[in-house]
């Protein structure tokens, strides 16, 4: 891992390495396993675009159950402030009426993504929806809503890498960063 990288115009430092990322995904599937294993119906996995992109397919790799995979595309975030307000920038690839559905996340941070989401996903039919998340920021989230499935919890700070992004770059960084703002 690197000492110092820089993305677009900030500097990071490293965070959580790829190795520590893994373990903490073997923990989320190792639950969801516990869960869904041997089940009767087909749940879905459904992807957030594109943050989760890296994380849902690590976590596919360790899941022992029939799925299907459906994606679709929301964003909330300019900049590395989030706006509040989020926008369906891209519809399911797939269908969720009538099925279980487990969405993945990268991040939890304020919440209102989540929310959204858990509402969208309902409203096209899912009859149980799960929330899978790699990583949370406890001190900001502060909604009802209960996050079935937790990675890691992390500080209130901007990072970026393993799917994680900062205007768009950095997600293909193995590790995870966080801004220095030193
Ligand atoms: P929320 O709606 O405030 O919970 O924000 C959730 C979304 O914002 C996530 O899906 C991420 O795409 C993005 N996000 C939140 N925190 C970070 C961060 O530290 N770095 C990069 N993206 C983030
Ligand atoms: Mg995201």
């Amino acid at each position: 891992m690197k000492e110092r990288i820089k993305v677009n115009d900030k500097v990071f430092k490293p965070m959580i390495t790829n190795a520590e990322i893994e373990k903490a995904i073997d923990g989320v599937a190792e639950k969801l396993n516990r869960d869904f294993k041997g089940c009767e119906d087909v749940p879905v996995l459904l992807c957030i675009l594109n943050g989760s992109i890296m994380f849902t397919a690590e976590l596919m790799k360790r899941l022992d159950f029939t799925l299907e995979l459906v994606s679709m595309k929301l964003s909330s975030y300019v900049g590395t402030h989030s706006t509040g307000t989020t926008r369906e920038v891209m519809g399911m690839t797939g269908d969720l009426n009538g099925k279980r559905v487990i969405i993945v996340e990268d991040i939890v941070d304020t919440g209102n993504t989540i929310v959204d989401l858990d509402k969208i996903v309902r409203s096209k039919g899912a009859t149980d929806v799960k929330i899978c998340t790699m990583l949370l920021k406890p001190e900001i989230y502060n909604k009802p809503l209960k996050l079935d499935y937790v990675g890691m919890e992390i500080p209130n700070d901007f990072i970026v890498g393993f799917g994680l992004d900062y205007d768009e770059h950095g997600r293909n960084l193995p590790d995870i960063y966080v801004i220095d703002n030193d």
